[in-house]
């Protein structure tokens, strides 16, 4: 039986695709630079592992990335991939609404990475989301080391939940490829000053300091270029996130 291999199927997202996939019945393949971590040990920066783990796979959701490095390494990771997966039917990869306006290092190395999709041949589905209320989250909880920070309290996000992404991407892993498809955004656009002032709900830190971020990134922030208006798919808010008390994501501490 085909199985259907995950990179970065122990991240944020990935860990939820791979769940709701295994959900549905099908055989799932995990790959991981750590033992044990996955069900195939590999790292895609070096191409060491990736043969095996594709070996007898027809679809691939493809959900590593290294945003710590500012997503630097994708772009050889993305082509070690492809370059293995040439008998792959279908690659599914998650990316992100707006990276072609806002000239954000990550979102530039994101967007060389649906490229080299696009121009591979391999048949694919581009899924772009918004940013995870998971993201947001940890970056307050950062901030929160702190009683006051500098936060660009007027920056606009249309944050959704993880789980609601993975529930698009394991969807679309089971469908056939249609190139880029529809953004996926969260339920509701607030202002980095709104979501603070819901996040206060449950907790007490930090107070926001008004961080001015000059230039194109900090425009294309403000303005929303980030956002999906028409695209409200994402069910759970916001608050109700914050409501949940939920475990912080991305940070070690
Ligand atoms: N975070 C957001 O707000 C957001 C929004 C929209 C779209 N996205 C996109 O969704 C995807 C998943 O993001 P995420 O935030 O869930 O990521 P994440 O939690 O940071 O997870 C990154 C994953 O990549 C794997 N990885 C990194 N380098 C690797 C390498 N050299 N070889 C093999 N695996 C490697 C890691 O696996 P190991 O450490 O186990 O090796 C880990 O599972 C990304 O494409 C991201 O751009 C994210």
């Amino acid at each position: 039986m085909s199985e259907i291999l995950v990179t970065g199927g122990t991240g944020v997202l990935g860990r939820l695709i791979v769940q709701q996939l295994r959900e549905q019945g099908h055989e799932v393949r995990v790959l991981s630079r750590r033992t044990g971590a996955g069900t195939h040990n590999g790292d895609l920066t070096t191409g060491e592992g990736v043969a095996e783990a594709l070996d007898g796979v027809r679809v691939v959701v493809h959900a590593a990335t290294d945003a710590r490095k500012v997503g630097r390494p994708d772009l050889r990771q993305t082509q070690n991939l492809l370059g293995a997966a040439a008998s792959v039917e279908h690659i599914v990869y998650p990316s992100i609404v707006g990276i072609d306006r806002i000239p954000f290092r990550y979102y530039r190395n994101k967007l060389a990475c649906e490229e080299l999709i696009e121009r591979s041949g391999i048949p694919h589905t581009i899924a772009r989301a918004t940013q995870f209320h998971e993201l947001i989250a940890s970056a307050l909880h950062t901030a929160s080391r702190s009683p006051i920070a500098p936060l660009p309290l007027d920056f606009r996000f249309q944050s959704v939940a993880a789980v609601d992404v993975a529930h698009h991407v394991a969807a679309l892993a089971q469908q056939g490829p249609v190139g880029r498809i529809a953004d996926f955004g969260g339920p509701e656009v607030l202002t980095l000053e709104q979501m603070l002032h819901i996040w206060h709900a449950t907790h007490t830190r930090p107070r926001g300091l008004r961080l001015p971020v000059p230039g194109k990134i900090g425009r294309g922030f403000r303005a929303g270029d980030n956002t999906c208006p028409g695209q409200c798919d994402g069910v759970q808010t916001w608050a109700k996130y914050v409501e949940s008390k939920p475990q912080i994501e991305y940070t070690k501490s």
